[in-house]
């Protein structure tokens, strides 16, 4: 097992939020004493819904530096904004909506124009400022599973497996989950950081969890391995019914 990875099954669902936010809480501060700011990645699907609830709640709401806090998005569908599949919508409901972040620091990606891929191009060229002189670098990476092993929109066997290096923002075409257009971040720029948590929930994703963290190296087959946080860490939590075939 890599050294860098941790994994930690909890008996609810309930239990795992509550000691996701606990940590990422953690992790922000820490980030904020290192570097003066914190750069926090989301994701989208059900599991985080229940994350941000706990992060905007006491006693968390007080501890965490809100005010330097940097919000962006791992992945998100191509959607406006204020439709019900967007990621960036369901983040703003749970969690953004509720804390004093400023709002020059919530960076969504852009999912309305009409060519995706200039869209990318956009983000991109967003994080790089963000950025600023230093490389383009996430303290905090909030991941999710699908069942099929795809994390981000990064799906098995896709094109947008094979990002050209460096690239850190791509559009994404025929995703196998709808919706089929989105943005994504790539491999590359989603392991430019310090730590990724996955939030891992639902029997569904059992199988796959096992595979993926006990299996053979075949990150093609199961996207989730191609996250590795080579220069960080990488923390699995996971709630007992995805967990059930960890041994
Ligand atoms: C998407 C979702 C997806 C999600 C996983 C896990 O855009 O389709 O964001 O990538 O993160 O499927 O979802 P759950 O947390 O609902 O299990």
């Amino acid at each position: 097992m890599a050294s860098n990875r941790e994994i930690v099954v909890y008996e609810s669902l309930e239990l795992m939020q509550q000691a996701a936010a606990e940590r990422v809480a953690a992790a922000i501060q820490q980030a904020v004493t290192a570097r003066g700011r914190c750069i926090i990645a989301l994701s989208g699907g059900s599991t985080p819904r229940g994350f941000h609830q706990r992060l905007v709640a006491a006693p968390l709401r007080e501890q965490i530096p809100w005010e330097q806090l940097y919000v962006i998005w791992g992945d998100d569908r191509y959607v406006p904004h204020d439709d019900p599949e967007s990621n960036y919508r369901m983040a703003r409901e749970t969690l953004l909506d509720h804390v004093p972040i400023p709002a020059e620091q919530i960076l969504p990606m852009p999912t309305s124009a009409d060519d995706p891929a200039q869209a990318a191009a956009g983000y991109e060229q967003q994080l790089h400022l963000l950025a600023g002189d230093a490389e383009f670098w996430i303290d905090i990476a909030i991941m999710g599973m699908g069942p099929d092993g795809h994390t981000a929109s990064l799906f098995p066997e896709h094109p947008g497996l094979d990002a050209p290096a460096g690239q850190l923002v791509i559009a994404i075409d025929n995703s196998p989950k709808p919706p089929p257009r989105r943005l994504t971040l790539t491999i590359a720029a989603l392991n430019q950081v310090g730590t990724a948590f996955f939030l891992v929930s639902g029997a569904d994703k059992s199988e796959m969890a096992k595979d993926v963290l006990h299996g053979p190296a075949e990150p093609r087959r199961r996207p989730a391995q191609f996250i590795q946080a080579p220069r960080g860490r990488l923390v699995w939590l996971l709630d007992a019914a995805a967990g059930a075939a960890l041994s």
